[in-house]
């Protein structure tokens, strides 16, 4: 059950705010703070090989909340800096070559493109989109043709783009996926955290996300699932070090046999720990309850909003998540942005650069981007649309 009244005192210093940017940077409970604090404080006392030893089975916790967090193994489960990060050593373990195809969709993270252009000019690899329908979601009889077509070496997805609230039918993908034995990447940056996501519905390989957004973590963590079948197949980052295998001869090293062979040595171990403080924190609601409330909240706000004349929504798809963006017509980026934070709202703007494809075929090149989550109110999407009314 999500307790709204105890959720709020553990963030004491949200104050009269009308916090609505988790899709950039949420609001820790202040537990995750307090965890960050003590092993920091305890680094400072004993130094910090010294604390890692003394707190190995917390370290250890790390994985098996993250693994709860999705429902795998605690084996699949390798730390990162970011969800970025977890992204390049998940491609940097595919062997690319001339003509490999990427499928991927033109929702995609903007890094992610930049990823795949960068493969396409070192490689010569080929990037293909799956078509939209008109309503926005993927075509996913589309998605079987080219698979048929090219045999991809990658199927690339995000599960909701940085810039709008679609949700993406990634079980279906990865149904296709898991058949064909293709390699299924997915990136749930917006979604971890949001959503109930479940590895074993998605049948994904691997799993990217970070820990500032909708998880309430620190800024710089995230973490990477690796597939079963993958790990198997001795996937590992191309710039493996000591931390993901052991040197034993001269030529020759040795992976770790669990997906922590993507990670480096050195981590940065109070952020690992703020991040399991905050999945954990997660899990006690559970993503289920978190969800459920998450919708209502959405339900809430798009009425509302919808109901304003001037405010255009941009969120396309059958389906959407805590990610709303909209503009207000006849008003200037400037205008809205100076209201919004003179009202002490908290809230993004996305730009063309961060969404090109979408933002070229809905002909703008910015929207206001609001992102709740299960810490505010229907009382505070009340007071936002006043707000945006009176703009
Ligand atoms: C969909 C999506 N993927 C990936 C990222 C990158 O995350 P990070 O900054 O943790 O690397 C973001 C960040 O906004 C995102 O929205």
């Amino acid at each position: 059950m999500v307790d709204i009244a105890q959720i709020r005192k553990d963030i004491p210093h949200y104050g009269n705010k009308v916090f609505l940017n988790s899709a950039g940077s949420s609001m820790m409970p202040s537990s995750v703070v307090q965890k960050i604090n003590y092993y920091l404080h305890e680094e400072e006392k004993i130094g910090g090989y010294k604390v890692a030893d003394v707190n190995a089975n917390e370290i250890a916790d790390f994985y098996k909340q993250a693994a709860k967090l999705i429902s795998c193994s605690p084996r699949n489960i390798a730390f990162t800096n970011s969800a970025t990060d977890a992204y390049i050593k998940a491609l940097s373990s595919i062997h690319f070559k001339k003509n490999d195809v990427i499928i991927t969709t033109d929702d995609d993270y903007s890094s992610n493109h930049i990823q795949f252009i960068s493969l396409r000019k070192r490689f010569d690899i080929k990037i293909i989109r799956i078509k939209n329908l008109e309503n926005g979601d993927l075509d996913i009889a589309d998605f079987q043709k080219l698979v048929k077509k090219h045999t991809p070496k990658l199927v690339a997805v995000t599960h909701i783009p940085t810039n709008s609230g679609l949700i993406q039918n990634i079980e279906a993908i990865g149904e296709i996926c898991h058949q064909k034995q293709i390699i299924f990447l997915l990136d749930a940056c917006q979604s971890v955290g949001q959503l109930n996501v479940d590895i074993n519905k998605i049948k994904c390989d691997f799993l990217t996300t970070t820990g500032r957004k909708f998880l309430r973590g620190p800024r710089g963590t995230g973490f990477l699932f690796v597939s079963d079948r993958l790990l198997e197949e001795n996937f590992s980052p191309l710039m493996i070090d000591g931390g993901g295998a052991v040197w034993k001869g001269v030529d020759h090293f040795e992976m770790l046999k669990t997906a922590k062979r993507f990670e480096t040595w050195e981590v940065p171990l109070a952020l690992l720990m703020g991040l399991k403080e905050a999945i954990n924190y997660a899990n006690l609601i559970g993503l289920e309850h978190i969800q459920e409330y998450n919708e209502k909240l959405m339900l809430h706000l798009r009425k509302n909003l919808s109901g304003i004349a001037g405010v255009n929504l941009y969120d396309k798809g059958s389906e959407t998540g805590s990610i709303l963006t909209f503009r207000k017509e006849g008003k200037s980026l400037e205008k809205v942005t100076k209201s919004l934070e003179e009202n002490n709202v908290y809230f993004s703007i996305s730009q063309t650069e961060w969404g090109l494809i979408d933002f070229n075929k809905k002909g703008i090149d910015w929207v206001v981007r609001l992102s709740p989550h299960y810490f505010n109110t229907t009382e505070e999407m009340d007071k936002v649309s006043e707000i945006i009314k009176q703009i």
